[in-house]
């Protein structure tokens, strides 16, 4: 305890030279626990025993960014980086062990910078996923970007470790269309594309956040979308054939024109069919009727309007604005409910007596949800190497799954245990060795690093590093060696330094 008193009164002493104090917090500041909760999306990891940090920075430029790496490393102490904080363990502001460590909190380094001309974005790192897309809309009708469906979903967090959401048929995974970044590395250096070399610019893209160091933002490609789209969401339960229904969707969905992606909610008893198609109502009738009858889709289902209105749209509802991809504010109901998740890979179509068998389980009391995003298309035609993210061709879908308890009424025990029983139903009917995760939808029950020597063992992370990162993993240490190879960025999931673990 006295030495952490010692390195953390090093830490701010330092850190005083360099950053105005008032963007720095310590527990006693009334600021600190509110600015603590801004981005906590899973409340279960804001409990009296969580580890919290010891002290919250609030960058508002890279020196002072470069500042707290440096000061930091000075006096032993760790940072976790933060953009959006909504890692599904909590990780960019707790520790799962005693640990002494700091949080960066980038909340402040959110600008976007359209260039609609060339086609280009620069992001910075805590930017929302929805503040990107509204900069894209307001500059210009006919481009968009190919990230996930939550808007408060941070820039930073999201394309470390890959990205996807309603265009990755069409356009592949957010971390597809990065072309350059600038990262502040251990050493507290500002790099770019350039400078930090091909093999760190490689593993930035997907190689999960955390362990390079702290991105303060990244230069996008722009895609071209039409200036009408088409949405739909069909529900079909299952006394409707919900299981026949789904059956039949593993089939189609990946085949489908890269133009169309038809995702499906599974909750209870019902199967939600959602989609986006880049093209009018007109154009996606005959695709329909001729490919997935099964669905028994009519032209009331469809609803035109622009990419840009269709973001809200999807995943805040009909009646959410464009201006709603702005809001930042946590709602206190975020707080009310915890939740459990993980994720698997499908490449052969699960039959339908299991579809039976599963939906079976859903209806059962504290039962979670299923979310299945088909793949096939561009995210499938990049090569598994070409970025950390290998779940590419042969993968029909992938499956999320989920599920919520409130938190005024118990501490997630029952519903966890629904989560990792079905995942253990669910064996096999899934990709295996390995079987596939996504990074994105982090689950500590996948494994954890192991610290020898004071750097976490490339041997022991093997057996989460290769469920997210597959033949990737390796080279993800050896990029992590040239960079941070004391790995001092690292957290219960970071990619181990491979040099130094022999
Ligand atoms: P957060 O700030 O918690 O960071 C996540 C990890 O990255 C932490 O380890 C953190 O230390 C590190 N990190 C953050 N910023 C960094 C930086 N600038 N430099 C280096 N490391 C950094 N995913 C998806 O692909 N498609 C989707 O549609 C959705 N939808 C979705 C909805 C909701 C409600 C949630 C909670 C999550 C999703 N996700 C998702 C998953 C999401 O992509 C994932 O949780 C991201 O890591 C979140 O990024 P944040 O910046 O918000 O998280």
């Amino acid at each position: 305890v006295a030495s952490q008193g010692n390195s953390s009164d090093a830490f701010l002493s330092c850190l005083s030279a360099s950053i105005p104090r008032q963007l720095v917090f310590t527990p006693s500041s009334p600021s600190f626990t509110p600015l603590l909760k801004s981005s906590i999306r899973n409340p279960k990891f804001f409990t009296p025993s969580t580890v919290r940090p010891l002290y919250i920075v609030t960058p508002t430029n890279a020196s002072h960014v470069q500042a707290a790496v440096l000061c930091g490393r000075r006096s032993g102490l760790r940072i976790r980086v933060r953009s959006g904080g909504h890692d599904y363990e909590g990780l960019s502001y707790r520790s799962v062990r005693a640990e002494a460590f700091a949080v960066l909190d980038l909340s402040s380094l959110r600008s976007v910078r359209v260039d609609a001309q060339a086609a280009t974005a620069w992001v910075d790192s805590g930017a929302q996923l929805g503040e990107l897309y509204y900069a894209i809309g307001k500059a210009s009708s006919v481009l968009g970007f190919p990230g996930g469906l939550c808007p408060t979903v941070g820039v930073g967090g999201h394309f470390s470790g890959g990205g996807f959401g309603m265009l990755l048929r069409k356009y592949g995974m957010a971390i597809d269309h990065v072309i350059d970044a600038v990262l502040v590395d251990a050493k507290g250096r500002l790099l770019n594309k350039n400078t930090m070399g091909s093999d760190v610019f490689w593993a930035l893209r997907g190689g999960g956040g955390e362990s390079f160091g702290v991105v303060l933002s990244w230069q996008v490609k722009l895609l071209p979308v039409p200036p009408k789209v088409t949405v739909f969401n069909v529900p079909v339960t299952a006394s409707q054939g919900a299981a026949d229904v789904v059956t039949r969707w593993q089939q189609i969905a990946p085949a489908l024109p890269e133009d169309l992606i038809i995702r499906v909610v599974v909750q209870q008893k019902t199967a939600n069919f959602q989609s986006l198609f880049l093209g009018t109502c007109d154009a996606l009738l005959p695709v329909m009727s001729s490919r997935f009858p099964e669905l028994r889709f009519n032209r009331s289902d469809c609803r035109e309007m622009t990419w840009i209105q269709s973001v809200p749209y999807i995943y805040l509802g009909s009646a959410s604005t464009v201006e709603d991809l702005l809001n930042r504010t946590t709602a206190e109901s975020v707080f009310s409910s915890g939740y459990k998740a993980t994720s698997d890979y499908v490449r052969r179509a699960i039959p339908r007596d299991a579809w039976a068998s599963i939906f079976t389980k859903l209806a059962q009391p504290n039962a979670g949800l299923m979310i299945l995003d088909p793949y096939g298309g561009q995210i499938a035609a990049v090569p598994e190497s070409a970025t950390p993210y290998p779940h590419r061709a042969g993968v029909l879908y992938n499956i999320q799954y989920m599920n919520f308890w409130s938190m005024a009424s118990g501490d997630g025990a029952v519903q966890t245990r629904w989560i990792r029983e079905f995942y253990a139903f669910m064996a096999p009917f899934v990709s295996s060795s390995p079987r596939e995760a996504y990074f994105n939808y982090r689950d500590l029950d996948l494994g954890e690093n192991v610290v020898v020597g004071n750097v976490s063992s490339f041997q022991a992370g093997m057996v989460w590093g290769q469920k997210y990162f597959k033949g990737n993993y390796q080279r993800l240490a050896m990029a992590k060696a040239q960079i941070d190879p004391d790995d001092y960025f690292r957290n219960e999931q970071s990619i181990p330094p491979f040099a130094n673990s022999r």
